[in-house]
């Protein structure tokens, strides 16, 4: 069996374990829908959002609101699709009202999950979308001033770490739309060099 159907056979499982536990709080709402990660599972870059929307719950795909039309828009630029890459989010049930999830909303579960979706793809790169997914990488509280655009290396694994802004956030900042698409570019760029 090849790598990718290797890897897409440990998803689908990883998946189905999941599908009727509540890896996180708000799977416990009874009409949202799980929303599990999407993309190539050979992908060497993987985006890490926060917990899907409206749109994304109806549709049971991470990223097919506005801010996944933004996320396109510049994958279409850098002459990617969203299928060359893999998308998630740390939370995959949606949130009330689209909060944004609370630090012990993030059960144990639901980075388990996230870890065990990171273990599968062994991305080169991961490119955190906004505070809440970047905060998970980190003991300290950081700031996205800080981290934003870094690519930060992780002792105990190969992977390279690189924060940017929300795209929710870079819809209503076009400085923090230029960030996040030459971040984006930068990620793109590096996951494809062999580590
Ligand atoms: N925002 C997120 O963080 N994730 C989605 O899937 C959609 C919007």
């Amino acid at each position: 069996m090849n790598n990718y159907d290797k890897k897409n056979i440990q998803l689908r499982q990883l998946y189905n374990i999941n599908k009727d536990c509540n890896p996180c709080i708000f799977g416990k709402i009874e009409h949202n829908h799980k929303v599990f990660g999407e993309g190539s599972p050979l992908a060497t870059l993987m985006f890490i959002g926060e917990a899907p929307g409206a749109d994304e719950d109806r549709l049971k795909r991470p990223f097919v609101g506005r801010s996944g039309k933004l996320l396109d828009k510049i994958f279409h630029h850098l002459g990617f699709s969203r299928n060359d890459v893999y998308i998630t989010n740390i939370v995959k049930c949606r949130p009330p009202n689209n909060k944004t999830p609370l630090p012990e909303e993030i059960t144990p579960e639901a980075k388990k999950l996230l870890k065990d979706e990171i273990s599968i793809i062994r991305p080169h790169v991961i490119c955190t979308l906004g505070a809440v997914s970047t905060q998970l990488f980190f003991k300290h509280p950081i700031k996205m001033s800080q981290v934003r655009g870094q690519q930060i290396q992780f002792e105990a694994s190969k992977i390279i770490l690189l924060p940017s802004f929300h795209p929710a956030y870079a819809l209503r900042n076009k400085d923090a739309e230029k960030d996040l698409f030459n971040d984006i570019l930068e990620a793109h760029r590096i996951s494809k060099i062999d580590n």
